[in-house]
């Protein structure tokens, strides 16, 4: 079983290197346009292989899309990392570009994939893969709120000093700093979280989880990749495995939460035929007015894609 990641940069080649140590895929093609880069990555990756004890292969391809040939899941990763000072939003015209030409390449030969976006800004890069996909919503969605309820899930380990294993959480909205962490929603060992910590610290820790992208572009000078990297891959399990585990996903709504025609992150059901189910919080007066926000930030860069599609 064959899956494709497509942009060899540190978050591509992460994903593929989680995919391989942890056989979720036997075969793992990765793309990139750069000359002899995604193979010089795969290369490195298959290296670890007889040292990690395990036989998945990584193979690597400069743009040659007929190897991503009947990919059951591909993860698109293309497109320039934010640099200090950029929003997410700063990407749009050169990674919308991006996006819709690799969907293109990807649906033509891996028509039944499931495609999962990582390109940012995220939402709407997401919502572009679908335009350009021509495939059913369930198919096409994006890896935003994996990573940004794993970021909350951290905070609150470090905090509490427990294993984030014990931590659970969702977290709803666009991949930007707008997105709404949802603490009634939030329990350590099954125990509510505000039981466990003080509002303050917990605010806190929600302001640090909304920039928490922002925290570590400021850090590195880029963005990040073991976290993004790895998020991605767990959502590739999922759906290979068939686990139907339900995640915060980046996902097309039609009339769920009463919102239509938005790519927005919502828990789901994710499975072998991708999303299988949108679960419909019920959300409280307070939280519906956070999403209310985001929902309006991520309508107006979606806005712009939907300029710059009409005037082509
Ligand atoms: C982040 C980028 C990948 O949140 O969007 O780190």
């Amino acid at each position: 079983m064959k899956v494709t990641v497509v942009g060899a940069g540190n978050v591509g080649a992460t994903c593929a290197d989680v995919l391989a140590q942890r056989e979720i895929a036997n075969e793992i093609v990765l793309l990139d346009i750069k000359e002899g880069f995604a193979e010089g990555k795969a290369l490195d990756i298959w290296q670890t292989s007889p040292v990690n004890l395990y036989d998945s292969r990584t193979i690597g391809s400069t743009s040659n899309y007929e190897m991503t040939k009947d990919s059951e899941v591909v993860v698109i990763t293309s497109g320039l990392p934010r640099k200090p000072g950029m929003s997410r939003d700063d990407l749009i015209a050169t990674n919308a570009g991006i996006v819709k030409s690799v969907t293109e390449n990807i649906v033509k030969y891996s028509p039944n994939a499931k495609i999962i976006v990582v390109s940012n800004p995220l939402d709407v890069m997401t919502y572009c893969a679908y335009l350009s996909a021509n495939f059913d919503s369930s198919k096409v969605f994006g890896m935003a709120g994996v990573l940004d309820t794993a970021r909350y899930r951290a905070f609150l380990a470090s905090e509490l000093n427990v294993s984030p294993k014990d931590i659970q959480a969702v977290l709803m909205g666009g991949h930007g700093d707008t997105m709404v962490p949802l603490p009634r929603y939030t329990t350590v060992g099954g125990i509510p979280v505000t039981e466990l910590i003080e509002e303050d610290k917990l605010n806190e820790i929600i302001e640090r989880t909304k920039f928490g992208g922002g925290e570590i572009v400021k850090l590195l000078g880029t963005s990040a990749w073991y976290a993004p990297g790895a998020s991605a891959a767990q959502m590739v399990e999922a759906i290979v495995r068939d686990q139907k585990r339900i995640f915060p996903v980046c996902a097309w709504l039609q009339g769920e939460y009463n919102l239509n025609d938005i790519y927005l992150g919502v828990p789901v059901v994710l499975g072998k035929n991708g999303i299988e189910k949108i679960i419909e919080l019920k959300l409280n007066d307070q939280e519906k007015e956070l999403l209310a926000e985001s929902v309006e930030a991520v309508r107006s860069v979606m806005g712009v894609l939907d300029n710059m599609n009409a005037s082509v």
